[in-house]
């Protein structure tokens, strides 16, 4: 079995001007269907690809909508509305109506928890 990770298991990573955020448990996040919730305010999905998880922003790039009701098959994250695309681990475009990518997040695994790591605007980057 293996372990569930993140991007950046240590806190020693953490970017300058970020700031680490709780988004939810790791049990919370499904194989087939993404979570979603929020973090700082912030709407994210949280995609696992067994022990991977990535956090992205909740905003398909195409028209700006949330991809509530997206799938995840074959290493790929498809948007409802109208089928684009995604790398499930970069949110890099595979595919569809869209050259953009989902913004991706660094995410850290602790005591169970997803946790991300969002830009503190009140502190200099
Ligand atoms: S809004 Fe996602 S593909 Fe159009």
């Amino acid at each position: 079995m293996s372990e569930i990770t993140g991007d950046l298991p240590l806190d020693d990573d953490t970017p300058a001007g970020y700031q680490w955020h709780p988004v939810c448990a790791v049990q919370d996040a499904d194989d087939e269907e993404p979570y979603f919730g929020s973090a700082a305010g912030r709407d994210v999905m949280v995609v696992r690809q067994g022990a991977r998880i990535a956090v992205f922003d909740d905003r398909c790039p195409h028209l700006g909508s949330s991809m509530v009701g997206a799938t995840v098959e074959a290493g790929q994250v498809e948007c409802p509305l109208h089928g684009a695309c995604f790398d499930a681990s970069s949110g890099t475009v595979l595919d569809g109506p869209t050259t953009e990518d989902l913004v991706c997040h660094r995410v850290r695994i602790v005591n169970d928890r997803v946790e991300v790591a969002l830009l503190h605007l009140d502190e200099p980057a």
